[in-house]
């Protein structure tokens, strides 16, 4: 595993998962004529996908593959919650990826960036396909949008600061992988050199408008609780001092109060198919 602590961002990833399935729909929409019998989700985390994933085809036998036993454990919840078949498997990538069963599709959401050898993984997964079977990868999309561009304090812009910020954070996270190997993420070129054919990429709309419900706003939170520890050292105080007054419960003007937050964000996902 690599240097995140998963199992501790649980919330986090089962409340980003919960506030971004509408492109989730979408996407598994896009994969419906496939009728798959046997379906992987790999670095499934608390099994959003994977849920949906499994109530999108109630025939086939889903299983969320993922390094972290508690954020399996969390899938295997929110499975039962939702009245939904679900197996899981652990397994770290990109060593055990061999040992899993061939599958009619394989799922991936935002995993693959997380292995240093990003054509080694894909190539790894689309061995997992069985003949005609299709990979599905989630990655990229545009950053969130979550407040207006002048907050009413700080300095206006905040946002595209963050997102060179955390531009830069992801790709020190890249270059510190242990073996990390730099590549051209031109998605279906790599599915194409993985040997699927086919290929293409498709972007899905995530839109909650303000006032942001209960639960997306949770998200928002903890992910703004996350970018204020992550980006401490390369933001300027004045910004800082902005994201503070955006976490404190008991302002107004901050997050958990604002009527304005909403959430805009856009998913893509890559598709490629093995050939039959
Ligand atoms: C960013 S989360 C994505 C979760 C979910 N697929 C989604 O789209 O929200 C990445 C997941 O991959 C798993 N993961 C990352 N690197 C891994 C590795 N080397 N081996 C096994 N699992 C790994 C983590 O445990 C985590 O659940």
């Amino acid at each position: 595993m690599n240097e995140h602590d998963w199992a501790a961002m649980a919330d986090l990833l089962e409340l980003e998962g919960a506030a971004h399935d509408h492109y989730l729909h979408q996407a598994i929409g896009q994969l419906r004529e496939h009728d798959p019998l046997r379906v992987l989700d790999v670095g499934s985390g608390p099994g959003v996908a994977a849920c949906e994933l499994a109530a999108a085809f109630p025939r086939a036998e889903v299983t969320a593959v993922d390094g972290s036993a508690e954020l399996l454990a969390r899938a295997e919840r929110r499975a039962d919650r939702l009245g939904v078949r679900l197996r899981t498997s652990v397994a770290e990538f990109p060593a055990d990826l061999a040992g899993l069963p061939r599958a009619d599709l394989v799922w991936s959401g935002q995993t693959v960036h997380h292995v240093a050898d990003q054509q080694d993984a894909l190539n790894r997964l689309a061995g997992l396909l069985e003949p005609g079977g299709v990979l599905a990868i989630a990655e990229g999309g545009l950053p969130s949008r979550w407040l207006p561009r002048d907050l009413g304090f700080g300095r206006p812009g905040l946002q595209a600061r963050l997102d060179a910020a955390m531009a830069e954070a992801f790709d020190r996270m890249r270059a510190e992988l242990p073996g990390s190997v730099p590549v051209v993420e031109h998605w279906p070129r790599l599915l194409r050199a993985a040997g699927l054919t086919g290929t293409y990429s498709k972007s899905f709309l995530v839109e909650h408008p303000a006032p942001l419900a209960e639960q997306p706003r949770r998200w928002v939170r903890l992910w703004f609780q996350r970018m204020r520890e992550a980006l401490a050292e390369s933001l300027d105080q004045d910004d800082l001092t902005t994201l503070d007054r955006l976490l404190d419960p008991d302002d107004p003007d901050g997050i958990d109060r604002r009527a304005d937050l909403f959430l805009l964000a856009t998913k893509t996902v890559h598709f490629g198919r093995n050939r039959p």
